[in-house]
């Protein structure tokens, strides 16, 4: 049977057996609505309140900052359009930048349609920003930057506190796409200095279908879905204590940041694997310091990497996003980076998890040099 290797942690994590666990009596027992009065209601009200305190605490904000959604690009679009429907009589400009995910570049698509004005500013050739592009785009009609955490394609980590410093010194909400790097680098909000923060729950070993939008107090946001007064009325819907109890185990594991020390040695030797193999016929795609540990996204010069994969049976790895795969174009990230056609068409993104072994990338490392060495 072909060995199955999983390197695509970026586009989704398997459920960590502990959160499993957290979650089976709510699957099996613990029906009640959290919002109830009544003994069917109280296990889950505890435990939905218990794992807000686990999102909030691994984000270093009080639990009442914390609303649950159903996944990151809830959390992106509530965070966005929020903000502008409960701003847009102070202004209606939006700073972002051009490599975000589409969870954040289609609501702005979104929000252009209903007159708000989007600047999106660029990225050097590793995929980061110049804070000074974030003080230059603002205006006084600006009320909110919205500023990826870490890259899902290529794993750049953007200067988000000096980017929030400069949209704070002018009074300006700040938002950050945490999904990818939340368990694997550090993402308290105080640190940060941010406003909204999102998370989505299948990046970080809990199912998908959850995520949560952390709202710093005082700040104002108009709900996407209204309703009762759930979420302290900026989300309604019943709450799934299931899915809450899930994300808050999985953010308590997420505070345990050592298990990237190994993750990270893994990658780089990867990486210094394949340079050793293939020399100047491989290209490293994004920052080579200020990147997720975990991410390895790699061009095979003059190759394609959707053929490459292809051929790589029985290993899960993505080229460009696997959001929005299916589709041979040099990816946007890329794009927006300036990597010329051929490099790019060639780029796969390996993403490492907790569970990958040396083994899984040394079998990876010889079945590349057999392919391409067959494809010379
Ligand atoms: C950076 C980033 N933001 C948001 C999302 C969307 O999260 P979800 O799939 O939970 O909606 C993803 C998922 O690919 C992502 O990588």
């Amino acid at each position: 049977m072909t060995h199955r290797i999983y390197l695509d942690h970026n586009a989704s994590t398997p459920i960590d057996p502990e959160v499993a666990a957290a979650m089976r009596p709510f699957l099996d027992d613990h029906y009640g609505n959290p919002s109830s009065g009544h003994w069917a209601s109280t296990t889950a009200k505890v435990a939905l309140e218990d794992a807000r305190g686990k999102v909030a605490s691994l984000l270093g904000c009080t639990s009442d900052e914390i609303v649950f959604t159903g996944g990151g690009s809830e959390a992106n679009n509530l965070a966005l359009k929020g903000a502008f429907f409960a701003l847009r009589l102070t202004g209606d400009h939006i700073v972002t930048t051009r490599i975000e995910h589409p969870a954040i570049i289609e609501p702005c698509h979104f929000l252009e349609r209903l007159g708000a004005r989007v600047t999106y500013i660029p990225v050097d050739g590793t995929g980061r920003i110049d804070p000074d592009d974030v003080r230059k785009a603002i205006t006084p009609r600006t009320i909110l930057v919205s500023i990826m955490h870490a890259n899902n394609e290529v794993g750049t980590v953007q200067p988000i506190d000096d980017c929030a410093r400069i949209a704070q010194e002018s009074g300006i909400l700040f938002h950050t796409d945490a999904a990818q790097s939340v368990g694997k680098i550090a993402t308290e909000v105080d640190r940060l200095g941010v406003d909204f923060l999102s998370i989505a729950g299948h990046k970080a070993y809990a199912p998908k279908g959850v995520g949560a939008l952390y709202v710093r107090r005082n700040v104002s946001l108009e709900p996407l879905v209204h309703g009762a007064g759930h979420e302290g009325g900026r989300r309604a819907g019943t709450e799934s204590a299931l899915l809450a109890v899930g994300l808050g185990k999985a953010c308590e594991l997420a505070r345990e940041l050592a298990p990237m020390d190994r993750v990270r040695s893994l990658r780089d030797r990867f990486w210094q694997e394949l340079q050793q193999q293939f020399g100047n016929r491989v290209v490293l795609n994004g920052h080579p310091t200020h990147r997720l540990p975990n991410t390895l996204n790699v061009s095979f010069v003059g190759l394609i990497g959707a053929d490459i994969l292809a051929r790589l049976d029985g290993v899960a790895a993505s080229t460009g996003s696997a959001c929005h795969s299916g589709r041979i174009e040099l990816s946007p990230v890329l794009e927006a980076m300036g990597v010329a056609p051929n490099v790019g068409m060639g780029a796969i993104r390996f993403s490492l998890g907790r569970a990958t072994t040396p083994d899984d990338i040394d079998v990876v490392v010889r079945r590349l040099g057999d392919l391409l060495v067959s494809a010379a």
